[in-house]
């Protein structure tokens, strides 16, 4: 039998896309009131991927740091949630496996029901680790959100990955038994195989979130999980960072413990820092919060903190963990910062040359000219295949606006 060891995350990096374009250059040409973005949905700018960046890049973008401090002598599987897939077949994971140059004695997989997938990846690693703690899981969240232009969804769009290594004695949060489960067969968001952008009912999303939060809850109370009182902070998956306001309203009062405005904004404030100014990540959404929740609060050793995942059609958890002591040792705090301080404002005409670009379908050869400021790049799609490789080194300059 395995030994009763903590086990949960280890390690957390992000990486997101070069370039953003702010709310406000995107108000002045829908014409919204800002205050709509700035506080109706709680966003201030969101990413957009260069045309050398997908999924593949920012995950290896993202993980390379946790390789440079771990190895990854012990990293057996790897587990990569998208839903923004590259490929019908092959894993984006495999690609990353590639460009990290990681062992070849690893099984590697794709995972995917919306938003909740890096979640059913973390319980996975869990378990795989409880059967041998010698072995760390290398789990990655990593999407971009597209909504068709001039459309109420555009206001929420991102990318981002997240990389997360499993282990036992993890150093900042072990993740508990208990969960709370959810699901249900409802239209909500959904993006056939032939779309490149999601198709959504807003309104009945925001039901559908609100009903799978209370759903989970009342599964997690049920199997023994820790009441509302016990519970420091909750992230939630952040669609936008009001969501997660609505969120914590929403579960105090199914938990019996309604609270003011105030009250709310001053829980969720220290989960929405990255959400903010990122915008919609899909599955790397709910673990940017974690990640802004424990660079920004010094104060967690040994609390209990609640996690909500919530993927559209839909599929929803309620979990907790506890903040491993020492935790402020292992944060990438200033790497996160410099990530986001690299993006380049674009205008929003360049925003809408690039989300109109159509995809590479022909089969011939498309050098891609070079514009990331990550670590990774797509250099070309020649013959239906995707060619990575490691960015080339670049001066200060940076021509990332130029087109395309
Ligand atoms: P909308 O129609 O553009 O916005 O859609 P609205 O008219 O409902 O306004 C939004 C809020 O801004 C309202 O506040 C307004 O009052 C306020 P609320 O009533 O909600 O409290 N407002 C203002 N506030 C201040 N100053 C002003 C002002 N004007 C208005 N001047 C919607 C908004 C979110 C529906 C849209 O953006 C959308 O469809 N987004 C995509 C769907 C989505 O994010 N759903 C979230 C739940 S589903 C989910 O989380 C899963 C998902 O991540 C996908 C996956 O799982 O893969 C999406």
């Amino acid at each position: 039998m395995p030994a009763d060891r903590p086990i949960g995350i280890h390690d957390l990096s992000f990486s997101t896309t070069s370039l953003v374009l702010t709310h406000a250059e995107l108000a002045a040409h829908t014409g919204a009131a800002l205050g709509k973005y700035h506080h109706g949905i709680g966003q201030k700018e969101m990413s957009v991927p260069a045309v050398d960046e997908d999924i593949v890049t920012m995950a290896a973008d993202a993980a390379a740091p946790i390789i440079e401090r771990h190895g990854a002598g012990r990293i057996r599987t790897v587990l990569f949630a998208t839903e923004t897939s590259i490929d019908q077949s092959k894993a984006a994971g495999v690609y990353v496996h590639s460009l990290l140059g990681l062992p070849p004695n690893v099984r590697v997989v794709e995972l995917k029901q919306a938003c909740y997938g890096a979640t059913a990846a973390l319980q996975f690693a869990t378990a795989l680790v409880h059967r041998d703690p010698t072995q760390h899981v290398l789990v990655f969240a990593a999407d971009i959100a597209r909504y068709e232009l001039d459309t109420p969804g555009e206001a929420t769009q991102g990318a981002a990955a997240a990389a997360m290594l499993i282990t036992a004695e993890p150093a900042l949060v072990e993740i508990n038994a208990p969960s709370g489960l959810f699901t249900h067969d409802v239209m909500d968001f959904w993006r056939p195989n032939h779309r490149t952008t999601a198709l959504v009912d807003g309104k009945k999303s925001l039901t559908a979130y609100l009903t799978a939060l209370a759903g989970a809850w009342h599964d997690h109370r049920a199997h023994h999980g820790p009441p509302i009182e016990e519970i420091h902070t909750v992230c939630y998956h952040q669609p936008f960072t009001r969501m997660a306001h609505k969120a914590h309203r929403h579960l105090l009062e199914t938990a019996g413990t309604p609270a003011d405005t105030a009250t709310i904004e001053h829980a969720v404030a220290p989960t929405i820092r990255y959400n903010e100014i990122i915008g919609n990540s899909y599955t790397a959404s709910l673990y940017l919060a974690l990640a802004a929740l424990l660079e920004e609060d010094d104060k967690l050793d040994g609390r209990t903190l609640g996690f909500f995942s919530y993927g559209s059609g839909s599929v929803a958890e309620f979990f907790t963990g506890q903040v491993t002591p020492g935790y402020r040792t292992a944060l990438r705090t200033r790497a996160h910062r410099e990530a986001i301080a690299r993006r380049s404002p674009i205008d929003y005409d360049t925003y809408r040359r690039l989300h109109t670009q159509p995809p590479h379908t022909d089969g011939g050869r498309h050098a891609l000219p070079h514009r990331t400021r990550g670590r990774y790049r797509l250099a070309e799609i020649h013959d239906h295949q995707r060619i990575y490789e490691p960015a080339p080194t670049r001066g200060e300059t940076h021509p990332a606006t130029e087109g395309p």
